[in-house]
């Protein structure tokens, strides 16, 4: 049985993650709190969440430290989402296979020599982390490889941790972040801070943050399918070093680049699908769409949440705790 002294403060947690939550509701224009959840979309949500399992209940097949050499560009029809459960369910025993369509924006990118193929960076290991990314980072920073090279101000990497367990991927950098050389720095960089705090972690500390493509389209019009190919070798480099437990795609462009699939958000989200054939990935809506007020906010700001807190169980991640916790432990 539960102790008193347990309740209240599991208790005083969840009234803090839910104050955290309403916050960034607030924050979007929310005026009011709809009555009662539509039980399909938490009842498709929870079903995902028990399909998918918990991450240690079925780790993904151990990845060579060496890459099988790229093979040459295939002109391979995108397949359709790859479903987590079914997946895992038929990985082989050895090394994971990775689905063709993965790899078909890296592959049919102009070969470009400073860039290391995303499929041959699987040491995963934390020195070799620290070590790439700066360097990484400031080959992105010398990039010409497309014609935003020629508009922008600053290259956009990352922003966080790159130990992370947690990333998030949105879809390129707006005005903020190309002045500041930053991801997420903007209106919608706030909200996604907000979300990220009412999930009880830290945007420093806990998560990685990352976009499909490093520099600023003009306009912020959604970048063109030449310039994610030429760039996203450099965010499959990225994510094969940081290695999260959990990618957040945070809008369209971010999840039909993950995940290949021409399938909208609305018809995605909330459904965890796999990355590589190995990372879980978790659709949800970016937070400049939940910044749009619109009829559809409401029951968007929801689902966007349900999101996360199915994230936030995969990862075990508990609500934030009270002020009064944090004083009682220090
Ligand atoms: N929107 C994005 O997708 N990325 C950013 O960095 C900022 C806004």
């Amino acid at each position: 049985m539960t102790e008193p002294a347990d309740a209240r403060s599991e208790l005083a947690g969840i009234a803090a993650s839910l104050r955290a939550y309403l916050e960034w509701q607030q924050d979007t224009g929310a005026t009011g709190i709809p009555r009662a959840p539509k039980r399909a979309a938490v009842a498709q949500a929870q079903a995902a969440h028990a399909d998918a399992g918990p991450q240690t209940a079925a780790p993904a097949a151990p990845v060579p430290v060496v890459a099988a050499p790229v093979p040459p560009p295939q002109p391979t029809p995108r397949a359709p989402v790859p479903d987590a459960q079914a997946a895992r369910r038929d990985a082989p025993a050895g090394p994971p296979v990775t689905p063709p369509d993965f790899e078909t924006f890296a592959l049919s990118a102009k070969p470009v020599a400073p860039v290391v193929a995303a499929s041959a960076v699987l040491d995963t290991s934390p020195e070799l982390r620290a070590t790439r990314l700066p360097v990484m980072a400031a080959e992105v920073a010398a990039c010409t490889r497309c014609v935003l090279s020629t508009t922008r101000t600053s290259t956009v990497f990352s922003r966080g941790n790159p130990d992370a367990k947690l990333v998030f991927v949105g879809e390129a950098p707006g005005a903020e972040e190309d002045a500041s050389g930053l991801p997420f720095v903007g209106r919608a960089g706030q909200l996604l801070d907000k979300m990220i705090a009412a999930m009880g972690l830290s945007p420093e500390r806990d998560v990685y943050v990352c976009n499909i493509i490093k520099c600023r389209p003009p306009e912020n019009r959604p970048p063109k399918p030449e310039e994610t190919e030429a760039c996203i070798p450099y965010l499959h480099e990225q994510l094969a070093l940081v290695d999260p437990k959990v990618i957040v795609a945070l809008g369209n462009t971010a999840v039909s680049t993950l995940l290949g699939t021409k399938l909208g958000i609305t018809k995605v989200r909330g459904q965890w699908k796999l990355y590589k054939g190995r990372t879980l990935v978790m659709p949800t809506y970016h937070p400049s769409y939940l910044l749009r007020p619109s009829a559809q906010q409401v029951e968007a700001k929801k689902q966007a949440w349900d999101d996360l807190q199915a994230v936030m169980k995969e990862l075990g991640v508990k609500p934030p705790p009270t002020g009064r916790e944090r004083a009682a432990k220090s």
